[in-house]
């Protein structure tokens, strides 16, 4: 379960996947009702949740869901940006029961990465760094990739390895919500992507086995799809901050698609039998060429979502398939970034 807690936060990411209309969410969960949420989790058979935003620090109970988690048997991973991280959080939070941090860095130059985080957050995230491997959490870097950061992978590695981090994820950008809106200016080149790829091989030559080096491939550049979330309602639910249970992060945007909310119904009554959970769940859903492909129960004929920014169609193959009749779509758009044209000016969240 990926528990978003709050969409406020204190960065301005312009790649941030949360949706557009942050109006919509001001009306937070109560401790009561996420302690609610947990219980309910469990009972439907959740065994890890992520406990992520916007900034899940900005919650001042976090210690307390963390707390019910650790005592209904539920692994929790805490996705931050390190701000704020008062004095003494990371060790009260160990003391909980937190068993891993994701931590974000934007860039490996402080300068550039202050600049996507829309304040000067760099050197305060490698103190935080410290202060959760202090408090003897494991620790994953986290650093979403776009066209402004991609020739410093590298460096992003291994700054992971100096903070004593186990685990670095290079993410290339999924482009939803306000990474959507600025695809223009984040999307590489086909030759920054290729470079990418040896970037990686390198950094993992240079650390050996020090530190696990995980490669999210950019979405739009090889012609296949992800298998966007293991399949609609296969393994995974996204409860928003005000209580709406879905599929995915950014299903809010699809059409026609009823969103059940857990304030006022069953997590397990959701995730069985609501409209929204069922709707792309199996094959028997899909359109050619996924309805007769054999790769359409290892993909799920890709993501619901990127069919319907792309298309207008939530049900179409999703176009970052050769297959898919709109395929030219994201090329056109790979072709675009190749241009090294100016790109759209930025739009912070
Ligand atoms: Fe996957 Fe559909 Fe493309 Fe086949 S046609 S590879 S199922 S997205
Ligand atoms: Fe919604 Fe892929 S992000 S299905």
């Amino acid at each position: 379960m990926i528990a978003e807690l709050t969409y406020r936060c204190p960065l301005q990411c312009t790649y941030c996947a949360n949706p557009l209309e942050l109006d919509r969410y001001r009306d937070e969960l109560t401790t009561d009702g996420w302690l609610r949420i947990l219980d309910q989790a469990r009972g439907l058979g959740v065994l890890q949740v992520h406990l992520t935003g916007g900034e899940p620090l900005l919650r001042r109970d976090l210690t307390v869901l963390i707390d019910r988690a650790r005592s209904l048997g539920l692994y929790t991973n805490l996705v931050t940006s390190g701000i704020p991280l008062a004095a003494g959080r990371a060790a009260e939070l160990a003391e909980a029961g937190l068993d891993h941090v994701q931590l974000s860095l934007q860039d490996a130059d402080a300068d550039r990465a202050d600049a996507v985080a829309g304040l000067a957050a760099h050197d305060r995230k490698l103190t935080a760094a410290r202060h959760f491997t202090d408090a003897g959490l494991p620790l994953t870097i986290n650093a979403v990739l776009h066209r402004g950061n991609l020739a410093r992978l590298g460096d992003l590695a291994d700054q992971a390895v100096a903070l004593g981090a186990d685990r670095v994820e290079l993410a290339h950008t999924q482009y939803y919500g306000w990474a959507w809106r600025n695809r223009a200016h984040l999307a590489p080149g086909e030759e920054q992507v290729r470079q990418a790829e040896l970037d990686v091989a390198a950094a993992r030559e240079r650390h050996g086995g020090r530190i696990e080096i995980v490669h999210v491939a950019a979405d739009h550049h090889g012609g296949v799809v992800k298998p966007c979330m293991n399949g609609w309602g296969e393994r995974q639910l996204v409860v928003a901050p005000n209580g709406d249970v879905l599929p995915c992060l950014a299903a809010a945007q699809l059409p026609g698609l009823p969103v059940p909310s857990a304030v006022t119904e069953d997590l397990a009554a959701i995730w069985y039998d609501s409209p929204a959970f069922n709707r792309f769940r199996g094959t028997a859903w899909m359109q050619e060429p996924c309805r007769s492909c054999p790769l359409r129960e290892v993909d799920h004929g890709g993501c619901r979502c990127q069919a319907f920014q792309f298309t207008g169609d939530p049900a179409a193959t999703d176009p970052a398939c050769r297959l898919s009749p709109h395929h030219h779509l994201v090329t056109d758009q790979v072709v675009v970034a190749d241009s090294a044209s100016a790109p759209a000016p930025r739009r912070f969240r």
